[in-house]
């Protein structure tokens, strides 16, 4: 078993990270597969989010999911609320019965430093200049938390920089997170919580929260 991490984030919301070293049969004892993936690995990294669903709701209905438009997916009766990542060798999800929640983990990698200028404005550039921090951390901790974000909304149509403003580190919560101020309709004010691994963070966010 290769739980990684988990958090019981309050009475009704719980997420886990899973670190993947099983082939794909022992998550398909559990979770049936909706799709054909042909790539190995990534069909690894589908099965682990899934596996995490009922890992931390035992309840979970895997037959009651179905995909958006938008590619989210969802439970039509809304019996859990949840949300599922993967990044390497590294899957997450979080569910909760009452709450909407986005989870997004990701390696470190220069490969963010690349995009920056699209998904990041100059005030959002300047938090990171006056952020202490090795090479690429709070790069990839601010690509990951417009990435939980935009899965909580989950209907698309986000623009990352436009829409999505990092504005401090929060520093009145024993969780670490960011303040976040999300320009949809109508407008949300959303503390989006992180944790930095040696390889990997982690950022979730669940809130019904919209002023
Ligand atoms: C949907 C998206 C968030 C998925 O990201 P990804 O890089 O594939 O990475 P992750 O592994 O973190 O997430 C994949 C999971 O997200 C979920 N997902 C897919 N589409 C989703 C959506 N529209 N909303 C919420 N969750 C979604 C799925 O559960 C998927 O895993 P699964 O197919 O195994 O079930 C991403 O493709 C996307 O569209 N991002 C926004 C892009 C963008 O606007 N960028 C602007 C940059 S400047």
């Amino acid at each position: 078993m290769s739980l990684f991490y988990q958090q019981d984030i309050n009475e009704t919301t719980r997420l886990g990270v899973w670190k993947i070293q099983e082939e794909s049969s022992f998550f398909l004892k559990e979770v049936p597969l909706h799709r054909e993936i042909t790539h190995p690995h990534k069909k690894r990294q589908h099965l682990a989010g899934r596996y995490l669903l009922k890992f931390l709701f035992p309840d979970f209905p895997y037959e009651l999911i179905r995909i958006a438009d938008t590619r989210k997916p969802f439970l039509h009766n809304e019996q859990y609320h949840f949300s599922i990542s993967h990044s390497g060798d590294y899957a997450a999800a979080i569910v909760s019965s009452t709450q909407r929640v986005g989870i997004d983990v990701e390696l470190y990698s220069d490969k963010v430093m690349k995009v920056m200028h699209k998904f990041l404005s100059a005030p959002e550039h300047e938090l990171i200049n006056n952020k202490e921090a090795p090479p690429f951390i709070t790069e990839t901790l601010m690509w990951s938390v417009k990435e939980s974000v935009f899965k909580w909304h989950g209907n698309g149509g986000v623009d990352f920089r436009e829409h999505i403003h990092i504005q401090e580190f929060g520093s009145s919560s024993s969780q670490d997170h960011l303040k976040i101020l999300f320009s949809s309709d109508p407008l949300a004010r959303l503390d989006v919580f992180y944790k930095l691994f040696e390889d990997v963070c982690l950022s979730w966010v669940s809130s019904d929260h919209t002023g």
